[in-house]
């Protein structure tokens, strides 16, 4: 038995839980189960990330107040994740008193030991990432990753020494070949490394969303500094001590995005807080992105998917098996929704759902539903055994390295071995004792099966194994129930069976369709670069065909009725206000327009206004709210008429909710 701890990146409120957050959180929650099936002493973190320039900015676009802002969006991961089936041990807040408190004494050993100093920084900030960017990091000024432009930033900092640490951090990389895996992007960072370290920014005086440096209470920590500290602010206090290396094994798993936090930045703090190499943890795991036609999905491109809705609609179970076996961890995927129901069809209805039928329906026939007994082995059955054994070990293994899609893919081969064995003994061709034997051999696959799935679908495993007269799986502590083989029997001769219908019903044509219908959103954004041309392009072509407007083209302009809940001038942008619209999503939305000539803020706020929803995002240039450059960029149109200083604004009768589509 070991102690074994995996951790989520704590997520930023400035977006609620879409499908790439849900991935990373999925997969630790089925490494904890695996890990619970072995017998392990188990702990998954995860949380919220609440400071910062980014979660200030939104908190007062939206006119909310900073906690009470993220005190609403932490809300609605602490919700979604259940939702999911994830249970982790601590849904950790950066600003909990506990996190708050142990960042300071944190910050105070480092201090101590002589790693910060005070000095100015310049340079190139992206506050979608909350980072500092290099000249060649930033394609065309862009932010790589958010598309957005970096701002200037100029002002007073404390720093890390981190450039002293070097050495060190390469020499740990060496002695510690598996703390950064995958193996491709551990070359990355030791070649970051080795190609030199600056010192780190990790405070800012520009803004107050903050924990307060002691002492110096001018600075806020950098959030990146309070961020990485909430693994051991929860690990590494009172009795879950037990948990933190040496003592436990600690996982983090994190997105390719943040790896450099992870690998660099975080063992630097440690050691210059004077924890030994001995107390960092074991693993940092990189994932690669969920993407949607090749683009990362997420806020910034506004192309997120809702996990929920897919749980709602297909049940957890599918959605998590999907995501743990469709992308190769480590690797981008996309993700598609057709591609999720022809998988569920397939693996989930076809192989594993089909067996378990089969396997009922003849034992019905056979012996009345009851567990036949298990007669001598033939070389049928030793066939199909050692294939179980064999994909055991490769399942087991694969859950071992942080390799769920292996890991599955070798529980899916025992179905298909199975399939292949029911046909090849004929149990309804046989003898009966070579029927009984043939089932009795099939049903100790299947009780197999249905802890092999328990750490992907908990809710499947329970389900399969209540039609089997199974008690649903029960971990324990030192005991290793995931199975190596199938010497049975798992049931006992004579139990009744209790088949109980398709444990994954398939989803004929029509049910595919209106599956789709109900997931895939309706308005299709034009995010990108290529797609905006691509579009225009699409548009010429087809308005020299025809000068009218066709149905399905109007129909793809998403109108809809918007709610300004807070409207602000744009400092040094005569004409722009800055107005934030509840469009009926979980989010509100920025839109920045042209009325200031005509109204000021105060008269708009309360308003019903009417919106072009799925226009590009535009962007206005930048401008300065009080916390620094902002880049504006609006997420939609308002509707309107008359000259820029005599606008009247479209709207609507009645009490339309904001969110109603106007057609
Ligand atoms: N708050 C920081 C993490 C601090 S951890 C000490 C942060 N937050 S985040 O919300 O922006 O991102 C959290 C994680 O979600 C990152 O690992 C990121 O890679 C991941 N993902 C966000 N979008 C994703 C996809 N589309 N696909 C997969 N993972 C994605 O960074």
């Amino acid at each position: 038995m070991e102690r074994f701890s995996v951790t989520t990146p704590i997520y930023y409120v400035n977006d609620v839980p879409h499908l790439g957050t849900a991935y990373t959180t999925i997969v630790a929650d089925a490494l904890r189960r695996f890990h619970c099936l072995r017998g392990d002493e188990t702990f998954m973190l995860t949380g919220t990330d609440e400071h910062g320039l980014k979660i200030q900015r939104q908190a007062k676009e939206q006119g909310s107040d900073p906690k009470a802002f993220t005190d609403k969006i932490s809300e609605r991961f602490k919700e979604a994740w259940p939702k999911l089936d994830i249970v982790a041990n601590r849904f950790v807040r950066t600003t909990d008193v506990d996190h708050e408190a142990f960042v300071i004494e944190l910050w105070e050993k480092i201090e101590a030991n002589g790693d910060l100093y005070e000095g100015e920084y310049e340079g190139w900030y992206c506050v979608g990432c909350e980072s500092l960017k290099t000249d060649k990091e930033l394609e065309s000024g862009l932010c790589p990753l958010h598309k957005t432009s970096a701002e200037r930033v100029k002002e007073k900092s404390y720093f890390f020494r981190l450039e002293k640490w070097q050495k060190v951090l390469l020499d740990f990389y060496a002695r510690h070949p598996h703390f950064i895996q995958p193996e491709s992007r551990r070359n990355e960072v030791v070649s970051f490394v080795e190609s030199g370290l600056r010192d780190l920014s990790v405070s800012r005086t520009s803004f107050t969303w903050g924990i307060p440096v002691p002492g110096n209470p001018k600075h806020v920590m950098y959030v990146w500094f309070d961020a990485l500290a909430n693994y051991l602010s929860v690990l590494g206090q009172g009795s879950l001590v037990r948990f933190w290396p040496p003592n436990g094994k600690v996982v983090h798993l994190v997105g390719k995005d943040i790896l450099r936090f992870h690998a660099v930045y975080w063992p630097a703090f440690l050691l210059s807080a004077g924890y030994t190499e001995k107390q960092i943890p074991q693993t940092v795991f990189a994932h690669g992105f969920l993407t949607i036609d090749g683009q990362k999905m997420g806020k910034a491109l506004r192309n997120a998917v809702d996990p929920l809705k897919i749980a709602r609609e297909l049940g957890s179970d599918t959605l998590r098996y999907h995501l743990l076996r469709a992308i190769a961890f480590g690797q981008d995927g996309d993700f598609d929704h057709a591609a999720l129901i022809e998988r569920y069809n397939a693996d989930l209805g076809k192989n594993l759902g089909n067996l378990l039928s089969r396997v009922l329906g003849l034992c019905q026939k056979v012996t009345g539903g009851k567990v036949p007994v298990q007669g001598a082995r033939t070389a049928l059955e030793e066939e199909l055994f050692r294939s179980v054994v064999t994909n055991l070990t490769l399942a087991r293994n694969g859950w071992e390295s942080i390799e769920p899609h292996r890991a599955l893919e070798a529980t899916f081969a025992i179905s298909s071995a199975a399939n292949t064995y029911v046909d090849r003994a004929a149990p309804w061709a046989s003898t009966p004792e070579r029927a009984h034997t043939a089932l009795a051999t099939l049903l100790d696959v299947l009780a197999v099966l249905s802890v092999a799935i328990w750490p992907a679908m908990p809710n499947k495993s329970d389900a399969m194994r209540a039609q089997l007269g199974l008690p649903p799986i029960k971990p324990e502590l030192g005991v290793d129930l995931f199975p190596t083989d199938i010497v049975g029997p798992f049931l006992m001769a004579g139990a009744p069976l209790r088949p109980a219908g398709p444990l994954f019903p398939t989803f004929d044509k029509d049910r595919t369709r209106d599956i789709l219908e109900t997931l895939i959103p309706k308005t299709v954004l034009v995010d990108t670069e290529s797609g905006a041309k691509k579009a225009e392009a699409d548009a010429k072509a087809e308005s020299a065909e025809n000068q009218f407007l066709g149905f399905d083209d109007f129909a793809k302009i998403d109108l809809r009725v918007g709610l300004v809940k807070a409207a602000e001038k744009v400092p040094k942008k005569d004409k722009l206000l800055r107005l934030t619209v509840d469009l009926g999503e979980p989010l509100p939305r920025t839109i920045v327009a042209g009325l200031a000539l005509t109204f000021a803020p105060a008269d708009l706020v309360g308003r019903k206004v009417l919106v072009v929803a799925n226009l590009a995002p535009r962007e206005f240039g930048s401008a300065d709210f009080g916390a620094g450059k902002e880049k504006l960029v609006s997420q939609g149109m308002l509707l309107a008429s008359g000259p820029s200083e005599n606008l009247k604004l479209a709207t609507i009768d009645g009490a339309a909710l904001p969110g109603a589509k106007l057609k």
